[in-house]
């Protein structure tokens, strides 16, 4: 049995506790300390408009000269257990863990989180990434369930042990609670509601079939006792981020899916390639003791068969979701999907683990609205990003000349071991990517990198220097960034762009170095580790935050995890809303008249919401009281 004490770690901090990196330097920090603000903004290209560049290059006038374009007055940092909005706004919830989506569930109950014979008939657990999609009139949103909790799911019982998993019932209440729901929602005269027994209505678990496609589908490192071809699996794991296609469907992003995996035989020689990944013996949910597929030492390659984007049709609920294996395998955060300039598929991707990579497919062929899609995402080209400190950066393409691998396959399936081959620019954790959709520019959230510094490396041994200029300058960056690129010609399928950040997290009120963060960070407005982003239909960026809400220290005046938005031709940014004490603000989506915006609240703490007896992860809405639209 593994140790309970691990049980409210972040995947993050699990990960780490299980392969901790060299620690950063006092040396490390005060080289980094003697970099100043304006040093190391002029040593980036700023582009954009006049306003942008100015900003960028340190300019404090720019942006006072510049008219806000928000509708709304910024509220100040919150550290209680509930949301707020800004003044004309209101906000309810839309839906808890363990609200049935079937009227045949048997409704929460705080003393078990719930009945473990309905767990897949239910809200699951732990809201992450969502989308919502409009299909015959009808609004039906689409929403990840990433990980769950143990200690309130798994309540003390005769013969067991509260909050371990000791039974093969244990397992699968877990699992059932996990992966995506998609429900039909409705407006009504207080709020919105999920429409129970809607035919739309759909949980995707950790055992729902799924047809593997692509390169990687049936090679001999994808084949299972179970499933010889080596083209179908059961489940998807750790549904972080998500997007959305042209064509309607829904992507859910597979992230640490390593920790789901353990060996019954701890003494195993790992297979090739499973350190890279963070695979090992120990697993967070011990599922390998009750169900021999989650057992390295019985099912060495059932690991294999995750870390992948996954397409669901929300519009079919008897489809079988498809494992897109073109897009490579890593720790996936979520997916932006845009068009070259010739109508081909390009999709924006990130892998989170510090010192990990950000990564651009290319279809082969093009779109066209009404024709077929099937093979858009199994046929292309998968590429990683390159930085230069001068400005620029490039796709380096991920083929079997590039990377030395074998075939196509090993590149889908050992996607990082290819990448650090070409020699990938190592980042501060790769989180949420964003298309602008009114720039030619997309935008990635560094959430941070405690571990950055001189002498630091990721985890298959690429250096991940502190270097002024570069993306990820800071050592022992606590406070992260968002980095942003501009494609050449503004064609998204072009192999090079320039690239600058668009902020830079961190405290003004305790630093007056990098670590204050860059001009377009005040007092009023910082926040900590950006995650999630969405970009609105006018082109405002919806930055959402998973980061230290202590208010103390390094994090005095932050307050809560909270969502801000961010203008692009501007830089100025505002918060828009604060989330209860212990939670992560994660997962943003509209209706289809954009008059609310839904978010998601993750492991709130406190009694959220709603007087609680145990805290919920939710999906709230917010409206403006005079019923405008919000993004
Ligand atoms: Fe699930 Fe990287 O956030
Ligand atoms: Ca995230
Ligand atoms: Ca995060």
């Amino acid at each position: 049995m593994k140790d309970t004490d691990t049980r409210h770690l972040s995947w993050d901090d699990w990960d780490e506790l299980r392969r901790p990196a060299p620690e950063t330097t006092d040396f490390d920090k005060v080289v980094a300390a003697a970099m100043s603000r304006r040093g190391f903004m002029t040593g980036v290209l700023a582009f954009g408009s006049a306003a942008t560049a100015l900003n960028l290059m340190g300019s404090t006038s720019a942006q006072a000269q510049t008219a806000s374009r928000f509708a709304f007055t910024p509220i100040d940092i919150q550290t209680d257990f509930t949301i707020h909005v800004p003044e004309g706004y209101d906000w309810g919830v839309l839906v808890s863990w363990g609200d049935p989506l079937f009227s045949d569930a048997a409704p929460w109950d705080p003393a078990n989180g719930g009945d473990a014979a309905t767990a897949d008939r239910v809200f699951g657990e732990n809201t992450d990434g969502m989308e919502l999609f409009e299909i015959d009139g009808k609004q039906v949103i689409a929403v990840n369930h990433e990980y769950v909790n143990e200690d309130i799911n798994l309540p003390a019982a005769a013969g067991e042990s509260a909050s371990i998993v000791d039974s093969a019932e244990d397992a699968m209440k877990l699992m059932n609670l996990q992966g995506v729901t998609v429900m039909e929602v409705a407006e009504t005269d207080t709020g919105w509601a999920v429409v129970v027994d809607s035919p739309f209505n759909r949980r995707i678990t950790h055992n729902t079939p799924m047809t593997l496609t692509g390169p990687a589908a049936g090679h001999a490192l994808l084949q299972t006792t179970a499933d010889a071809a080596g083209t179908t699996v059961l489940g998807t794991l750790n549904n972080c981020g998500a997007g959305k296609t042209l064509w309607g469907t829904y992507l859910t992003c597979e992230e640490n899916f390593n920790g789901y995996f353990g060996a019954t035989d701890a003494a195993i020689t790992m297979p090739d390639g499973f350190d890279r990944y963070g695979i090992a013996a120990e697993s967070r949910y011990a599922y390998e003791q009750y169900d021999p597929r989650f057992d390295i030492t019985a099912e060495p390659n059932e690991a294999n068969r995750f870390g992948y984007i996954v397409e669901i049709d929300p519009a079919d609920p008897a489809s079988t979701p498809m494992k897109r294996t073109a897009l490579g395998r890593f720790k996936h955060e979520n997916a932006a999907m845009t068009l070259t300039a010739d109508n081909r598929v390009v999709v924006y991707l990130g892998d989170d683990e510090r010192g990990e990579f950000l990564y651009r497919y290319v279809s082969s062929g093009t779109y066209t609205e009404g024709g077929d899609t099937s093979t858009l995402l199994d046929d292309g080209t998968l590429y990683v990003a390159q930085f230069a400190a001068d400005g620029t950066g490039q796709w380096l393409p991920l083929t079997p000349e590039t990377t030395g691998m074998d075939d196509l396959a090993m590149v889908c399936i050992h996607t990082r071991q290819a990448a650090s081959a070409v020699g990938a620019t190592t980042m501060d954790r790769p989180e949420w990517v964003a298309v602008s959709t009114t720039l030619p520019e997309a935008y990635c959230c560094l959430t941070n990198n405690s571990k950055r510094a001189t002498d630091a490396v990721n985890a298959g041994g690429d250096a991940m220097l502190a270097e002024d200029g570069t993306p990820n300058p800071r050592a022992g960056n606590e406070y992260g960034q968002i980095v942003r690129w501009r494609p050449t010609d503004t064609d998204h399928g072009t192999d090079t762009f320039a690239w600058d950040l668009y902020v830079m997290a961190g405290n003004p009120d305790v630093h007056d170095d990098a670590y204050a963060g860059s001009v377009n960070v005040t007092p009023g407005n910082m926040f900590n580790s950006p995650d999630g982003m969405q970009v609105d239909s006018t082109g405002m960026i919806w930055i959402q935050t998973d980061g230290d809400d202590s208010n103390e220290g390094e994090f005095a005046g932050m307050g809560n995890n909270q969502m801000l938005i961010g203008d692009p031709e501007t830089g100025e940014i505002a918060r828009f809303l604060t989330g209860p004490n212990g939670s992560e603000v994660t997962g943003l989506t509209w209706s289809a008249d954009k008059k609310t915006a839904f978010v998601g609240i993750q492991h709130p703490g406190g009694d959220f919401p709603n007087a609680s007896p145990v805290p919920r992860s939710s999906v709230v809405w917010v409206r403006r009281q005079d019923g405008a639209a919000i993004g």
